[in-house]
């Protein structure tokens, strides 16, 4: 297997066309058998719906290599029931756990070249995708559909040691109260391309943004999840209905209670009261844990632990995280697929 030139330990966060790609089509009420090709470019209708009116949804996942040379996913089965939940409120038809899991396999396998050593903290990002495709022109569901996976090489945020990162509350909403929040579908991050822009404009890392009934609660980082730990030790998760429900954050939510011995809930977090939390951070595939340093909120910047330092219970989990992911720490039950 010829290794690409890459710098495993500088990889960063971009595309790269890898060998292959998964594909299956839905057509005549039901996905076909996919198969991997070279071919990196899709031939669509221009009639297609998710070119016109947003229809498709997608997943971001990691594969990773463990110490022993084994490929470890980590918890696919939780992004596959996220797909479908997307695909659903979309009205595009649903891809089983099963179908979805084979696929993720198939391209790593496919693909094993690409896939950073152990010990790098760079990782094999997998993007599944669903999208609505065929000749249409009126605003309704497509009639034909393509389910596709790649992946790329990905380097980690922080390798150990952590660096907090400042954040700005943004004024703009990046979903409605009974909208596509809760979906992980790209007109949620179309509307979050400006936001983004003009908090990395002012100098911060990216915007938080607020519940968009009232703009009085903490709702979401960019494109992660935030969560806070009170100075009782209890690790908040947002409580909404609009903030996408993150395979980490509900993995921090269970690694918090059960190995950190920290209280760990869903709850509204005020932005007036964030007097009340020692830590917070911001958790994702992408963003793994990024601590806050502080959040800058009408001229003022609210400044957590430090600036400067993660603080101790957000190290933790991610340390356990991390191990768990890449296999050095024992995963709590069906956590991790090996490949
Ligand atoms: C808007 C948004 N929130 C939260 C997350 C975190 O979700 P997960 O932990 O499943 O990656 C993501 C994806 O990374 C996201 O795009």
């Amino acid at each position: 297997m010829e290794q690409p030139q890459l710098d495993w330990n500088n990889l960063g966060f971009g595309y790269k066309k890898t060998d292959f790609r998964y594909i299956s089509h839905w057509r005549d009420g039901e996905w076909q058998e996919g198969y991997l090709t070279q071919d990196n470019h899709l031939h669509i209708s221009e009639g297609s719906a998710a070119l016109h009116y947003g229809q498709q949804c997608f997943e971001g996942m990691k594969a990773y290599r463990c110490k022993d040379g084994s490929i470890n996913l980590f918890r696919p089965d939780q992004n596959a029931a996220r797909m479908q939940r997307s695909c659903s409120r979309l009205l595009m038809p649903t891809v089983s756990t099963a179908q979805f899991i084979d696929a993720c396999k198939q391209v790593v396998k496919a693909n094993e070249r690409f896939l950073p050593p152990y010990g790098t903290g760079s990782s094999l990002y997998l993007r599944p995708f669903v999208i609505g495709v065929g000749d249409n022109i009126g605003v309704r569901s497509a009639p034909e559909f393509i389910f596709c996976v790649f992946c790329i090489p990905v380097g980690a945020l922080f390798k150990g040691v952590l660096q907090p990162s400042n954040f700005i509350i943004s004024d703009y909403d990046r979903a409605a109260p009974n909208g596509t929040g809760a979906a992980k579908v790209g007109g949620n991050y179309a509307a979050s391309l400006l936001p983004g822009t003009e908090a990395r404009t002012a100098g911060f890392a990216d915007c938080i943004y607020l519940d968009p009934l009232t703009h009085k609660k903490i709702e979401e980082v960019g494109s992660a999840n935030f969560f806070a730990i009170t100075y009782d030790n209890t690790f908040v998760a947002p409580r909404s209905s609009s903030v996408l429900p993150g395979i980490t954050r509900a993995s921090l939510i269970e690694l918090a209670q059960s190995r950190l011995g920290l209280n760990a809930v869903e709850d509204d977090v005020y932005i007036d009261s964030l007097g009340d939390y020692k830590e917070a951070g911001a958790c994702g595939t992408a963003a793994v844990i990024t601590p806050i340093g502080g959040i800058h909120y009408k001229d003022r910047l609210h400044v957590f632990h430090s600036e400067h330092e993660a603080g101790p219970l957000t190290q933790r989990l991610f340390n356990e995280l991390t191990g768990i992911q890449n296999g050095d720490i024992e995963a709590p039950a069906g956590w991790i697929e090996k490949v």
